[in-house]
């Protein structure tokens, strides 16, 4: 099939040389000149496992191209629209202006029977209002909400959990049957496809994000009590997380999450459920939001604690500056936000990591950035492990980390840490929620 994918942002350049690796022709479209030049250049413009070698192969094949241009989306059957909805700058809500100008631009290029496939995050009742302007075309609109995490991207956009389509009444069985074609593979391998109307699609985003971030906080406030009372929230997790209704994963106390999707997604959908006169429904998520800030101080009072009361003119390693491993991503990032926090205390901070150093500097120039794990350890009179990539929670160990430290002390933001093998090698290891 012929698609164009409109936004080549971590959601769009992904979905773009995914589509072409699974055999459609597609032609990934965006604003930013300087982007389009990168993946015509067959460069990934961010750290995304696997995403070199399809985006590579996409433009060898000739099926994957990249343009500036609004006009090549023209005779394509379906156009994914994967731009940005970020935070407005004064409240909580989602900023659509870049969701209205993607289509606004499409509008001309439309002809009847294409179909509009809205991918971004947008607030519920966003879809219905685009659906009026994309209909005199003779174009159906439909929303096809995007689960994929970062560091599994392209794994998450060609072999998905589940498909979630939202159409409109008119129209809306044959458009689905469409996006059955463009996730061929998936769908042959009998991938849970779900029909839904546009307002469902929409939420059913908003609400697993809801969802995995309070389960975070969950945890986190568990960690908070375990802390008060001298329990260990690692194994609480481990307890609880047998029963298989509730299930282990992402109940990993630590800093928090971060990222371009959680914190802002939580936002908006509180901001939404206000206009729409229900802001009590989801009052709990202002709670979410505060227990998973209240971790980044926790974090810093530990090295405060770590280092006898002040961290003033002493040496930090903080380990890690993406929001998670396997990405490049700060946008969002308890990492970095706990560095710059310790920097405001008077700390010497030097940050290290494998992949997001480019981008910490960008937005933080004041902090010292060094690229080699070990050379950052040399001389710390602590260190905050704050991403759990493996250079730092496995590959690191204790003993050879004592030799490059001045200090010993060892805060673990992450849990990541085998906490019994760092006090044999003398350090004082202090976790979160644990004794
Ligand atoms: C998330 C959703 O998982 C994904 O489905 C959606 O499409 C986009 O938002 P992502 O932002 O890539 O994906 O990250 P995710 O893996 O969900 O992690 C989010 C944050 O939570 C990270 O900062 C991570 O470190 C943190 N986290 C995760 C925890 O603190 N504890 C956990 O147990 C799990």
């Amino acid at each position: 099939m012929r698609l164009s994918v409109i936004g080549c942002g971590y959601l769009g350049a992904v979905h773009a040389a995914a589509m072409a690796s699974i055999g459609h022709d597609v032609v990934g479209i965006d604003v930013d000149k300087s982007k389009v030049a990168s993946l015509t250049a067959g460069r990934a413009p961010f750290f995304e496992p696997g995403l070199q070698q399809i985006l590579e192969s996409g433009l060898a094949s000739g099926r994957l191209t990249f343009t500036t241009d609004i006009a090549a989306a023209h005779g394509a059957d379906v156009h994914f629209v994967g731009v940005g909805t970020p935070q407005v700058r004064d409240g909580y809500a989602a900023d659509l202006t870049y969701v209205n100008a993607a289509i606004d631009a499409l509008l001309p290029h439309l002809r009847p029977g294409d179909v509009v496939a809205g991918k971004s995050t947008v607030p519920v009742g966003t879809a219905a209002a685009l659906a009026e302007r994309v209909e005199p075309t003779g174009a159906t609109l439909v929303w096809n909400p995007e689960f994929l995490r970062e560091g599994w991207a392209v794994k998450d956009t060609i072999d998905p959990d589940r498909l979630v389509v939202g159409v409109p009444v008119d129209g809306g069985e044959r458009a689905a049957q469409i996006l059955r074609e463009v996730y061929h593979t998936a769908v042959a391998k009998e991938t849970p496809f779900l029909v839904t109307d546009l307002a469902t699609a929409e939420l059913v985003k908003v609400a697993a994000n809801a969802f995995l971030a309070t389960k975070i906080s969950f945890i986190n406030a568990m960690a908070e009590i375990a802390e008060v009372s001298g329990a260990d929230v690692t194994q609480l997790a481990d307890a609880i997380g047998h029963d298989v209704r509730i299930g282990r994963r992402f109940l990993g106390a630590g800093i928090g999450f971060g990222g371009g999707c959680l914190p802002k997604d939580i936002r908006a959908f509180s901001a939404r459920a206000e206009e729409l006169g229900r802001s009590e429904s989801v009052a709990f998520l202002r709670e979410v939001d505060a227990i998973n800030l209240r971790r980044r101080d926790r974090a810093v009072q530990l090295v405060v604690e770590g280092l006898g009361g002040s961290v003033f003119k002493k040496n930090v390693t903080v380990l890690g500056a993406a929001f998670k491993p396997h990405s490049d991503d700060v946008r969002d990032s308890p990492a970095l936000d706990v560095a710059v926090r310790l920097h405001g205390l008077g700390a010497w901070v030097t940050i290290t990591d494998p992949a997001a150093i480019e981008n910490a500097r960008r937005l933080h120039p004041q902090l010292n950035y060094v690229e080699e794990r070990d050379e950052a350890i040399r001389g710390a009179d602590a260190i905050i492990l704050v991403t759990e990539w493996d250079e730092y929670r496995r590959e690191l160990d204790p003993s050879h980390a004592a030799e490059l430290a001045t200090g010993r002390v060892v805060v673990d933001g992450r849990n990541g840490l085998d906490a019994a093998a760092w006090r044999a090698a003398g350090w004082t290891y202090y976790g979160m929620g644990r004794p």
